[in-house]
């Protein structure tokens, strides 16, 4: 469970670190840039901000990225839209595409047991510490183009970057970039097969799991000529000693970024979550002849304790005393839906008599999560009491929140930040910072090593869906940001 302590050290005071990074790169995009240093000074007119830009490589880390998110968006299984699951003929045929871009950008590549496709270069010291920088080649059904594939295209363009101006060989650690094969679990509704693997925290039984027509990981596997046993399977993990951290640039999918008009936010964390099947159950009978004083409804009750669940979570202040243990209490991330209902028997003119119900509650402070679930279910007893229907609680999921390191965070917002700096005129002091309420392979990494993740804006919010856009300026704005991140580490 996540203490206090761990929650503050990400909002560390940024300001006077920011400052000094940034003003290394100033110094960097001056270098790297056409442009001479005087368009840093003061009002910089529109055609020597377009002169700055054109130094900034458009051409690979926007037309060719945005090209590349296209072909990769045609790489699918399903006639007429994008699907792309694990292990499947087109994530074989995306892993090979992937596979080649990363050779190109100069990396050395490889495929592990899982079908995790590797691209490494060694920099100047190859017993260093590597940074790996990932994301995920599978889709949904019915899936966008950006969903994991921006994250792993961004990552190879900016080292593509870093191979034509002759530095790719002169960074101070290893720096892989790793597409993972499983992230959203459509097959075998297991996430996080490629990621949990190398962390080192998939349970062998995984093998064993099955998809709906009963055909096993295991077996999936070996007819992609894996070895899929418990041997090969624990040599995917890598050795926590040899990585130095982990980041992951990834779509929103949220519409915090878009309102407040900018490209690129950084992650403080993924949020933890929790998931609650609701059983309520009365007295069934006739629509026309029970009185409504004398009805034990499940329907009305389910209804008031909906509501309840919205003005929670809306406004935790007014319900949870908190008992001072906490500086304040965190609820800004605090989210709870009711996605799933269905009554018993469903008819309009009979009153129910059972209506169960789902509750999905994510936060990012786990201590904020379970005060406000022991919160609910007191409020729950309480109603289901007064209208005497009988209420059963019970937990089928639970995972803890993954808090971003602060460190790698920091340089993150200050990579951020210089991208948009280019990008954005309007902004500010600094790069915003966003929860993550969608899992990650960032969530499965943290139990390898530190992770960071980086945010890019996409049109209104909208992921899992054919409708996903990213502005090809942000898809530039994210390889930016990325570069300069890489620059810190030559
Ligand atoms: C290379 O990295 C290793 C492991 O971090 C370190 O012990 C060694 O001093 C480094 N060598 C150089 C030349 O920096
Ligand atoms: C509610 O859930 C229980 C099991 O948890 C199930 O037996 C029952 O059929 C469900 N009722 C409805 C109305 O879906
Ligand atoms: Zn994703």
């Amino acid at each position: 469970m996540a203490s206090c302590t761990r929650k503050d050290n990400v909002s560390v005071n940024v300001n006077l670190t920011t400052t000094s990074l940034l003003s290394r790169f100033l110094v960097l995009f001056i270098v790297s840039s056409i442009a001479s240093a005087s368009h840093f000074t003061g009002g910089i007119a529109l055609d020597d901000a377009k002169t700055r830009k054109n130094g900034l490589f458009p051409e690979i880390l926007r037309d060719e990225a945005v090209a590349r998110l296209k072909e990769l968006g045609k790489v699918t299984d399903a006639e007429g839209y994008l699907e792309r699951t694990f292990l499947s003929p087109a994530s074989a045929r995306a892993g090979d595409l992937i596979r080649s871009w990363m050779e190109e950008a100069g990396l050395r590549t490889w495929v592990d047991q899982i079908g995790n496709i590797h691209g490494r270069v060694e920099g100047m010291n190859a017993s260093a510490e590597a940074l790996l920088i990932g994301s995920h080649l599978d889709t949904v059904i019915d899936a966008g183009i950006y969903d994991g594939a921006l994250g792993i295209i961004c990552a190879v363009s900016a080292l593509k970057v870093l191979k034509s101006t002759g530095k790719l060989g002169k960074l101070s650690r290893p720096v892989e970039v790793i597409a993972f094969s499983d992230e959203e679990g459509v097959r075998f509704q297991s996430t996080f097969l490629g990621s949990a693997a190398i962390s080192g925290i998939l349970p062998i039984t995984a093998l064993q799991i099955s998809d709906r027509s009963g055909v096993t990981v295991q077996n999936v596997l070996k007819e992609n000529s894996f070895e899929a046993t418990k041997e090969s399977l624990l040599q995917i993990k890598y050795d926590p000693q040899s990585v130095w951290g982990y980041i992951e640039v990834h779509i929103e999918q949220g519409p915090v970024l878009e309102s407040l008009g900018l490209p690129l936010g950084v992650v403080k964390g993924i949020a933890g979550q929790t998931r609650l099947k609701v059983t309520v159950r009365g007295s069934q009978g006739h629509a026309g002849t029970v009185p409504m004083s004398m009805r034990q409804d499940p329907m009305a009750a389910s209804a008031e304790l909906i509501v309840l669940l919205e003005s929670l979570c809306k406004h935790p202040e007014n319900f949870i005393s908190y008992d001072g243990h906490c500086n304040g209490f965190t609820a800004e991330s605090l989210v709870c839906t009711v996605g799933e209902i269905s009554t018993w028997p469903s008819a309009s003119n009979v009153i129910p008599g059972e209506v169960n119900f789902t509750v999905d509650l994510r936060a990012i402070d786990d201590m904020a999560r379970e005060s406000v679930l022991f919160e609910l279910a007191n409020q729950i007893y309480q109603t289901c009491d007064r209208r005497s229907v009988s209420c059963v609680i019970e937990r089928k999921h639970d995972a803890e929140a993954v808090i971003c390191d602060p460190g790698l965070s920091l340089q993150l917002k200050s990579a951020a930040y210089s991208a948009m700096k280019i990008m954005v005129s309007e902004i500010q002091d600094e790069a915003p910072v966003l929860m993550s309420g969608a899992g990650h392979d960032a969530m499965a990494m943290s139990h390898l090593t530190k992770v960071g993740m980086l945010f890019v804006r996409c049109r209104g919010g909208i992921s899992h869906s054919p409708a996903e856009h990213v502005l090809d300026d942000d898809v530039w704005a994210a390889g930016l940001a990325l570069l300069a991140f890489l620059e810190m580490h030559l």
